[in-house]
């Protein structure tokens, strides 16, 4: 499978992302990315020593995959310039947020066999979780590829259906900035209480990344987890009566049913 040859589009962030984890699997051979800029091919070769070029075309001719990682308000043009050069064996995988696949199978060809994928910024250090998606014309050892492509930069999980892309990216796109805020609230709370700026940031830090470690561990779900540390009458408890009194639980459903409608909204261009 390594000899398998990948052309990327866009060498941004989540395309270098996505190369680090796919050098690191020994893909570097088969990987050419395309890119307007010449820093970003010359960071590219500088970091992953791989195949760089200004022309789109050029990336994406005798590729086996071809990765689409250009913000969605490039796609329509760079779909136009690889247009000419893309045939409808080649697996196409799109990053690019709120872009549907028909709008990418439109650009290209009818039957173009499409993956479309949401990826999250942990990427960038190889602990991200994409949702993919694929459409009717990704054959099975596609699916694999594309699964074995994203999961360069950490998980990857199958949804039934393209709807539920919005969900996803409310949940784990939009997730790392609830992750921050509570780390950020938790410093500023262990401040107001005396600790040091730099003790409360690294208290709470330590913890967030031990609780999370701890419940991908655990056989016992989070739930449990919270239980077995609360004890009645206890200091977990009294905590957890002020955030869960204080509609904690509903006010994060709030903001993932906002962050899935405004995702909505953005697909729709009606914002
Ligand atoms: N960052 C995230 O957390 C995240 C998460 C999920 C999905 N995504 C998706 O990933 C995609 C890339 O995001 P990013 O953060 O990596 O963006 P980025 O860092 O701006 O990367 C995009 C790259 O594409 C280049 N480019 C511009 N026009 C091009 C063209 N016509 N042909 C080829 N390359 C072109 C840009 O060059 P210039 O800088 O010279 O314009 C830039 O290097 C987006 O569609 C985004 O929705 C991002």
């Amino acid at each position: 499978m390594n000899d398998l040859r990948i052309g990327i589009i866009g060498a941004g962030n989540m395309a270098q992302a996505l190369i680090s984890g796919l050098v690191k699997q020994g893909f570097q051979h088969g990987l050419i990315a395309a890119d307007p800029s010449a820093e970003a091919r010359n960071a590219v070769t500088a970091h992953y020593q791989i195949k760089t070029t200004a022309d789109n075309s050029a990336a994406v001719s005798d590729v086996d995959a071809i990765i689409l990682a250009v913000k969605p308000q490039i796609m329509a043009a760079a779909l136009a310039s690889i247009k000419a050069s893309v045939d409808q064996r080649q697996l196409v995988i799109s990053i690019a947020a709120g872009i549907p696949s028909t709008a990418i199978s439109a650009g290209l060809t009818a039957h173009q066999p499409v993956v479309r994928a949401m990826p999250n910024t942990p990427a960038l250090i190889g602990a991200g979780i994409s949702g993919m998606v694929a459409n009717q014309y990704v054959n099975a050892s596609q699916r694999q590829l594309a699964k074995r492509i994203l999961e360069a930069t950490g998980e990857a999980v199958w949804l039934p259906d393209e709807t539920q892309m919005d969900a996803v990216t409310a949940v784990s796109g939009s997730g790392p900035a609830y992750f921050f805020l509570l780390l950020e609230a938790l410093t500023q709370a262990g401040e107001k209480i005396g600790l040091e700026p730099a003790t409360a940031a690294r208290l709470a830090l330590a913890t967030g990344a031990g609780a999370c470690r701890l419940a991908s561990q655990s056989e016992l779900s989070p739930g449990e987890l919270r239980a077995r540390v609360t004890s009645p009458g206890g200091t977990t408890a009294a905590a957890l009566d002020v955030l869960q009194g204080g509609g904690f639980n509903e006010l994060l459903e709030q903001a993932v049913s906002a962050a899935r409608q405004r995702g909505a909204e953005l697909a729709a261009g009606t914002d």
